[in-house]
């Protein structure tokens, strides 16, 4: 019998959990120690992964002989010290939660340990892998005839309360486009295929956490705006984000869009938000519009009700966990997503924070 491969688990609050299930759903695999520092998180962890160990500090459990690989899911802020302490002592396959980094200053230090980082560091990036966004990243190549234009339309809930409310704040998740939107930079980038060139945005805090107070501060992130992107080779991509807009039907709708034709891809949120009276979820759905002949056709991507159980994300952390353990048992010679795919998605997060704030626009 081959042996399980062995995890380490790195903060296991909500999204960490959402790993732990998806790990379990992967055969031959087990959760061998996790470190969470907070009582509750680390109790329901444990109800999750019983025969994990329960480390009371990263350094002792990277001082554990018996692990495979390691997944970060910290608070955004911590990344970057954890990637750093990680590659000082125990430079193991590593999955790590976006967004990279928080605080630019840390790039030139972190750009220097992946170059000499001894084995593979996989950037989590879920949207990539949900069914409706992998078929429009299939489709949209021959039905466009080469992206000109793409448009991502976020229309979600606020912000969840995280354990010590690290994610109200911009000095600790690197403000709102980089802390979830750097997925949508990251969409940008591999449907356009070109580097990114200009970022303007426009942006506001105008309706979420405004009455909330943490240890004397009211929350600071931008709950909606516009980001316009423009890459090298002249075509345009945008975002929408509102964050107050939980009602409609379609968490994020997607639009590619080529001389040939276009694709739309329609993911819906979290089913756990979805209300029971109102019968099932929506089902993912991607529509297809050739311009010649014109006919427009949309097609169903159905989840896996057991991957929509395990997760918030559209079954997608299972299929990024399938690839990653590929990639940590050697069947996979590359993460899918670079260290390099990892910046980049934070540097446009923190352009779009920076134009929106000085309204001014920045080049890459
Ligand atoms: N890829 C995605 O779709 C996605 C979705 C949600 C969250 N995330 C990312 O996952 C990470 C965790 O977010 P979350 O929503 O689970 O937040 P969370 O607050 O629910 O969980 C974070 C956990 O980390 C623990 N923690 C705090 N300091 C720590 C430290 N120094 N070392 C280890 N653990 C520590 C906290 O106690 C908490 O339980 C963030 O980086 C977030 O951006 C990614």
């Amino acid at each position: 019998m081959p042996q399980n491969t062995r995890y380490g688990i790195i903060g296991c609050g909500m999204m960490g959990q959402e790993h732990v299930k998806n790990i379990a759903l992967l055969e031959g695999t087990e959760i061998a120690a996790v470190f969470e520092p907070d009582a509750q998180m680390r109790a329901a962890a444990s109800r999750l992964a019983p025969d994990a160990t329960f480390a009371t500090s990263l350094s002792e459990l990277l001082a554990r002989a018996d692990l495979d690989c390691l997944v970060i899911a910290s608070p955004n802020y911590r990344h970057a010290e954890q990637i750093a302490q990680i590659a000082d002592s125990r430079p193991l396959p590593l999955l790590v939660e976006k967004p990279l980094l928080t605080d630019p200053d840390d790039l030139p230090r972190l750009t220097r340990i992946a170059k000499t980082y001894p084995a593979p560091i996989w950037v989590a990036m879920e949207y990539r892998y949900m069914p409706p966004i992998a078929a429009l990243l299939e489709a949209a190549p021959a039905i466009t005839g080469g992206v000109r234009m793409l448009t991502i339309r976020e229309h979600r809930f606020p912000f969840l309360e995280k354990v010590g409310n690290w994610n109200r704040f911009n000095s600790q998740t690197g403000g709102t486009f980089v802390e979830k939107c750097c997925h949508f930079f990251d969409l940008m980038r591999l449907v356009i295929g070109h580097p990114p060139v200009r970022v303007m945005a426009s942006a506001a805090q105008s309706v979420n956490h405004l009455d909330e107070c943490h240890q004397g501060h009211t929350p600071d992130i931008i709950d909606n705006g516009y980001v316009i992107v423009d890459f090298k080779g002249g075509a345009r991509a945008m975002l929408e984000l509102c964050m107050f807009a939980e009602g409609a039907r379609f968490q994020e709708v997607i639009s590619a869009i080529g001389d040939q034709g276009k694709v739309e891809a329609f993911v819906p949120g979290p089913t756990r938000f979805w209300p029971t009276d109102l019968g099932p979820a929506p089902t993912p759905l991607i529509e297809i519009s050739p311009r010649h002949p014109k006919g427009p056709e949309l097609r169903e991507t159905p989840v896996d009700p057991r991957l929509l159980q395990a997760g918030d994300h559209n079954g997608s952390t299972f299929y990024q966990h399938q690839k990653f353990l590929d990639l940590v048992r050697g069947h996979l010679p590359a993460p899918a997503v670079t260290f390099g795919d990892g910046v980049w998605a934070v540097r446009m997060g923190l352009a779009a924070q920076q134009s929106a704030l000085t309204g001014q626009a920045v080049s890459l």
